[in-house]
C-alpha cells in the first residue's frame, strides 16, 4: 500500500485541534478502535475532515447522502451526524469485511434507520441507483478507489441534483499529482480527476490542500451546475 507521510508537528497540531475544536463523539472514535481490531487500514479522513464533512452536509441543507468508500462507517457516521430526522446515506463497499465492520460501527451511531450500505463494486451499485430511480442525492463523497474517480465524478453528476455538493478526497496525496511516479498505481486517476474537475460542463470545482495524520493531501469540493451552467 501507498505510504502517506505525516510529520510529528503535523499529528499533534490535529491532536490539538481535535481536543480543542473538533470534538469527535463517542460512537466516531470507537468506529476508529473497531476499526484497528479488524486489522483494518487506518484510512478514513482525519477528524477535522470528518466534522467539515458533517458541517457541509449541515450548512447545505443535504437530506440524501451517497458515499462511495465506506471503510469502517467513519466518514458515514460523520456526515450522517449532519442529517436531519428524515435524512438518508447511502454507501458503497465491495469488501464485505469491511461492510460487516462498518454496519455494526453505524447502528451503534444510532444512524442504522438512515444509512444504507450497498455491497459490491461501487460502479456498479451506482448503474443499479440509476435503474432505481431514486430522487437525486444532494451530497456526495467520492473516497474509494483512485483509479475510477473520474468514473465516480461522472456518475455523481449523474445521480446528484443541480446544487449538490461533490467532495472528492485524496487530491495531493503526497506529492503524487506533480510526480506521479511517487505512486503510479493511483496518481494518474487523482491527476486525472482533479483535470475532469476543472473542465467538466457541469462541475464548479476547488481544492483544499491538507496536511494531518493523514499526511499531504487534500479534497476537492465542487457544486454541479444545472445544465445550462449557471
Ligand atoms: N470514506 C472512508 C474511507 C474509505 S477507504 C472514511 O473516511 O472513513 C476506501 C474504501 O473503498 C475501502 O473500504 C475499500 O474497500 C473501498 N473500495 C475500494 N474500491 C472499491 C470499489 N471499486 N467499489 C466499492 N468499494 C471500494
Ligand atoms: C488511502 C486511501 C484514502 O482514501 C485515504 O484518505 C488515505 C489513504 C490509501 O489507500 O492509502
Ligand atoms: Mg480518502
Amino acid at each position: 500500500m501507498f505510504e502517506h507521510k505525516p510529520r510529528p508537528e503535523w499529528i499533534a497540531a490535529e491532536e490539538f485541534l481535535s481536543t480543542a475544536v473538533v470534538h469527535p463523539d463517542e460512537a466516531v472514535q470507537q468506529a476508529i478502535h473497531a476499526a484497528a481490531e479488524a486489522g483494518m487500514p487506518a484510512i478514513e479522513v482525519a477528524p477535522n475532515a470528518g466534522k467539515l464533512l458533517k458541517l457541509l452536509v449541515q450548512l447545505s441543507g443535504a437530506r440524501r447522502i451517497l458515499e462511495i468508500g465506506t471503510l469502517a462507517g467513519y466518514s458515514t457516521i460523520w456526515m450522517g451526524r449532519g442529517l436531519p430526522r428524515n435524512g438518508t446515506l447511502v454507501t458503497c463497499e465491495y469488501l464485505p469485511q469491511h461492510a460487516e465492520v462498518a454496519w455494526a460501527n453505524i447502528d451503534a451511531a444510532g444512524l442504522g434507520e438512515k444509512v444504507e450500505i450497498r455491497l459490491g463494486p461501487a460502479l456498479d451499485t451506482l448503474a443499479a441507483l440509476e435503474e432505481e430511480e431514486r430522487e437525486p442525492f444532494d451530497f456526495i463523497f467520492i473516497d474509494a478507489d483512485k483509479q475510477n474517480n473520474s468514473r465516480y465524478l461522472d456518475w455523481a453528476v449523474r445521480l446528484g441534483r443541480p446544487g449538490a455538493a461533490v467532495v472528492l478526497d485524496n487530491t495531493i496525496w503526497e506529492g503524487a499529482v506533480l510526480d506521479p511516479d511517487i505512486d503510479p498505481v493511483n496518481a494518474p486517476g487523482i491527476i486525472e480527476a482533479l483535470k475532469l474537475l476543472g473542465a467538466h460542463p457541469r462541475l464548479d470545482a476547488t481544492v483544499i490542500q491538507t496536511v494531518g495524520s493523514k499526511g499531504w493531501d487534500g479534497f476537492a469540493l465542487a457544486r454541479i451546475l444545472p445544465q445550462n451552467n449557471k
